[in-house]
């Protein structure tokens, strides 16, 4: 695995098939200046909020922030400036559990418009046992939200080897958050019983995403947050497993986030050339972002992303790869 600290983005992570042959399987690009550009947040860190806040505002406390509108009227992925662009600290180190990189920012009072200066670290592990560990942990010296998630982008046929669309997922979830023609949740939760957004079982991605159901035509595609299935409290659950048939590779998500974001990749255009030289098309690559429930903040029946002083934000994300 490589990361760089501008974003704490995750530019490579290769992975051996059945047949020993690494490949690279998250999508990325050889040029810092691309990532400059990067409007896909490819393989990066996100916050101070993952995904949407409607209008750019929220209430805390009876207050109201206006936050930074860089998705039409709406905030998205921490704001014009999120943490996908931030220049973070990082040391490396080694110990019983792996390798891996610890990365810390302080979001400033008032950056994108958030409340509070928040003082985040994001750790990195890799196991020899083949499994990326992701540590999230926050603290603010204000009332304010938090929901911090990783954006890598994977492939598990190898970065540029075209469409995603083989590729069986499961999701470990009853119901998803539909939403609106600007992506923003309706409030309530739907079952996923009889629609193309279930995936208790394991699917072709590709089976059913171009089916005629109006939430996948507001989505163009899957781009929605599952209602992670949970018996206990913290410990992690088992969220997704992503097999790719052709490769043989495959990858569990585990975590003890309360939502996850499958995203089809339907929005990548193609419009800049990935790593060696490969194109990047719709469907391309898929993400699966553990998160709270998009627009959280506006939304009192969702599970509460408010952090108050004292507290600390924590979650993990392990993913568990095999071949
Ligand atoms: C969102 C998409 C958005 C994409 C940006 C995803 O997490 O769900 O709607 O277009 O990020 O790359």
């Amino acid at each position: 695995m490589s990361v760089t600290n501008y974003g704490g983005i995750i530019v490579s992570l290769k992975l051996p098939g059945p047949d020993g042959r690494l490949a690279d399987v998250v999508l990325g690009y050889d040029r810092l200046d691309d990532y400059l550009r990067d409007p896909f947040y490819l393989g990066a860190l996100i916050g101070r909020y993952a995904n949407r806040i409607a209008g750019g505002r929220f209430v805390l406390n009876g207050k109201t922030y206006a936050l930074a509108a860089n998705n039409g009227p709406n905030h998205l992925h921490g704001g014009v400036r999120g943490f996908n662009r931030g220049l973070w600290n990082a040391a490396a180190f080694e110990n019983a559990a792996g390798s891996g990189v610890a990365l810390t920012y302080r979001s400033s009072d008032g950056e994108e418009g958030y409340p509070g200066n928040l003082d985040c670290r994001v750790i990195y592990t890799l196991s020899d046992d083949n499994r990326l560990r992701v540590d999230y942990e926050a603290v603010s010296d204000r009332p304010t939200v938090c929901s911090l998630t990783q954006h890598s982008y994977f492939n598990l046929a190898g970065h540029g080897s075209g469409r995603i669309l083989d590729h069986e997922l499961m999701i470990n979830a009853d119901a998803f958050t539909p939403v609106n023609e600007q992506q923003i949740p309706t409030g309530e939760l739907h079952s996923v019983a009889g629609t193309p957004f279930d995936f208790r079982r394991p699917t072709a991605i590709g089976a059913r995403v171009d089916q005629a159901h109006p939430q996948l035509q507001l989505g163009r595609g899957y781009d929605h947050n599952w209602v992670i299935r949970r018996h206990s409290g913290d410990a992690l659950t088992q969220i997704a497993t992503l097999r790719d048939p052709a490769s043989g590779r495959s990858m569990e998500v585990w975590s003890d986030a309360p939502g996850v974001q499958f995203y089809s990749g339907n929005f990548l255009d193609g419009s800049i050339p990935g790593k060696e030289g490969a194109a990047y098309p719709a469907r391309s690559g898929l993400c699966l972002e553990t998160q709270h429930f998009p627009d959280s903040p506006n939304q009192p029946a969702f599970p509460s992303p408010a952090l108050n002083p004292g507290e600390v934000y924590r979650s993990t994300t392990e993913y568990r790869f095999r071949s």
